[in-house]
C-alpha cells in the first residue's frame, strides 16, 4: 500500500528485527503494531527513538488496547491507527506525520534557541533523574502551576525553582525568596504581607510586603516546613484567594504570582505529626519535584566535578586538575551534603592545590579530617606546607601576583617569600 503510494518501504518481521534496523539507518517514519510477541512496539518504539529522536512513529493497535496506544503516544509516538484501517486512512495520517518530520529542521533549530533561552546550562546531569527533572520544568514551566520541589538538602532545589522561574512567562518578573526558616514567624508575616502606618509598634511607616514586590512573578517559599500551621493558614488563604490583606488593612490587594514551594523535610510525615496542614500540602503539591541525594545518582559525580573545577578555576584564576584516583574517591563518597557539599569540596580543593594538582586531601572536608586514616598518616610538615602554600596564594590572588605587596601582606620580607614559593613550587601567573 505505501510503496504504491510511492514511498521507500523497508520490512521487519518481528520487533527485534525492527529494532536492528532502526539502529542501523534512519528512518522518518516507522509504522508498528504493538503486540507483537517477545519484542513488542513499545520497545521498537524506544529504540526508535533513542536512534534518532526526529523519526516518528506511529502504532497500530487492535480493537480495545487503546490504554497501550496511549501510553506509546506518552512515550513519544506520533499518533496511533486502529485497526482494522482503510488505505485513506493510513496515507492521511502518515502524511501527517511525514509533514511533522519535513518540520524537524526547524524543531533542532529550535531546539537551540530553546537551550539558549531556557537556561539550563547551570542544571548539571545526565542522570535519568535530573532528565526527568529538566522535562518536568520543560513541561509545567509555562503554566502557572504550583510547584513542591522536595529533597535532601544541598540537592538543588533553589536552582530548579530558579529554572521553573526563568522557563516561565514570568522571566522578566521578579523571582522573589523567602526562607521561612530564617525568619521569625511576626517579621515573616509583615514581610510578607507589609503593613500600614501604626499597624504594630515600630510600624513607622506603611510598607509594601513580598507579594507585592512579587506580582506578576514567581514567588518561592523556601523551607515551607518550618512554619507553624497558623501561618501555613494564612498562607494557604492568600495562595486561594490570589489576594492579600496588609498587616493593619481590611483592603484587599490582588496579586498574581506563581507560587514555588520547597522542603527537605517529609512532609506527609509532618502532617501526620500535625506539624503541616494537610490542605496547604494539597494546594502546594500540584506539580512535583522530587530531587533524588547525589549518592543515588553517582553517574552524575564525574560531570559536576568537571563543572565545579571548570567554575572555580575561572573564578580564582588558576588551572588545575584533580590528582589521580580523587574522582575515584569522590565516586564512593557518601555526599550527606549532595551536590554543595560535591561543590565546597572542590572550591576548596581548587583553593588548596600548589602544584596544579589537587590531592585527596585537598577535598576532604575539614571535619572529615579529624580522625580519618589520611589525616592521621600526614606528616606535620605536609600540613605546615599546605596551609602556607594556601596562604601565599590568597595572597598573592589579592594583589594580583605583585610579590613585594604579598610578603607584605604576610609579614614576610620579600626573600622568605620567594624561598617559600620556591619550594612550595607556586608560581605567578599573569
Ligand atoms: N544539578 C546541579 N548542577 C549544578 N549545580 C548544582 C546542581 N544541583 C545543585 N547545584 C549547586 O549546589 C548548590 C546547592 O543547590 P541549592 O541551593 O539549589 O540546593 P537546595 O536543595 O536548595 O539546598 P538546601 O536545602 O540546603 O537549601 C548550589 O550552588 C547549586 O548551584
Ligand atoms: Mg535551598
Amino acid at each position: 500500500m505505501l510503496r504504491d503510494a510511492g514511498f521507500e518501504v523497508v520490512e521487519a518481521h518481528d520487533g527485534d528485527h525492527a529494532c536492528d534496523l532502526v539502529g542501523a539507518d534512519s528512518f522518518d517514519l516507522v509504522l508498528t503494531d504493538l503486540k507483537m510477541g517477545a519484542t513488542d512496539g513499545i520497545q521498537v518504539l524506544r529504540h526508535a527513538k533513542e536512534a534518532a529522536p526526529l523519526t516518528e512513529v506511529i502504532v497500530m493497535t487492535a480493537y480495545g488496547t487503546i490504554e497501550s496506544a496511549v501510553e506509546a503516544i506518552r512515550l513519544g509516538a506520533h499518533d496511533y491507527i486502529q485497526k482494522p484501517f482503510t488505505e485513506q486512512e493510513l496515507l492521511v495520517k502518515v502524511h501527517k506525520a511525514l509533514e511533522r518530520r519535513r518540520l524537524a529542521g526547524e524543531v533542532s533549530l529550535l531546539a537551540a534557541e530553546f537551550r539558549e533561552r531556557y537556561r539550563f546550562e547551570n542544571i548539571i546531569g545526565r542522570s535519568g533523574a535530573i532528565r526527568d527533572v529538566l522535562g518536568r520544568i520543560v513541561r509545567i514551566a509555562p503554566t502557572d502551576a504550583t510547584a513542591l520541589i522536595t529533597g535532601e538538602s544541598g540537592t538543588g532545589k533553589e536552582l530548579v525553582a530558579k529554572a521553573i522561574h526563568a522557563n516561565s512567562r514570568r522571566d522578566d518578573r521578579p523571582f522573589v525568596t523567602v526562607n521561612c526558616a530564617a525568619i521569625s514567624e511576626t517579621l515573616l508575616e509583615s514581610e510578607l504581607f507589609g503593613h500600614v502606618r501604626g499597624a504594630f509598634t515600630g510600624a513607622v511607616s506603611a510598607r509594601r510586603g513580598l507579594f507585592e514586590e512579587a506580582d506578576g512573578g514567581t514567588f518561592f517559599f523556601d523551607e515551607v516546613a518550618e512554619t507553624s500551621p497558623s501561618f501555613q493558614a494564612k498562607l494557604l488563604r492568600a495562595i486561594q484567594e490570589g489576594e492579600i490583606r496588609r498587616l493593619g488593612d481590611n483592603r484587599p490587594l490582588r496579586i498574581d504570582v506563581r507560587i514555588i514551594a520547597a522542603t527537605n523535610q517529609d512532609l506527609p510525615l509532618a502532617i501526620a505529626e500535625r506539624r503541616f496542614r494537610q490542605d496547604l500540602y494539597y494546594r502546594l503539591n500540584v506539580a512535583r519535584f522530587i530531587l533524588p541525594p547525589l549518592r543515588e545518582r553517582r553517574e552524575d559525580i564525574a560531570l559536576l566535578t568537571d563543572h565545579f573545577l571548570e567554575k572555580y578555576c575561572r573564578k580564582m584564576a588558576r588551572r588545575v586538575t584533580l590528582a589521580e584516583g580523587v574522582l575515584d574517591y569522590l565516586m564512593e563518597y557518601h555526599f550527606s551534603g549532595n551536590v554543595r557539599e560535591l561543590e565546597n569540596m572542590i572550591e576548596q580543593g581548587v583553593a588548596l592545590a600548589y602544584d596544579g594538582l589537587i590531592h585527596r586531601e585537598d577535598v576532604i572536608p575539614t571535619d572529615g579530617m579529624i580522625g580519618t586514616n589520611a589525616s592521621r598518616s600526614r606528616l606535620m610538615q605536609d600540613v605546615v606546607d599546605e596551609a602556607e602554600a594556601a596562604a601565599i596564594q590568597a595572597a598573592l590572588r589579592e594583589v594580583d601576583g605583585n610579590k613585594e605587596r604579598a610578603a607584605e601582606m604576610l609579614g614576610l620580607s620579600p626573600t622568605t617569600l620567594w624561598r617559600k614559593m620556591k619550594r612550595l613550587n607556586i608560581e605567578v601567573r599573569v
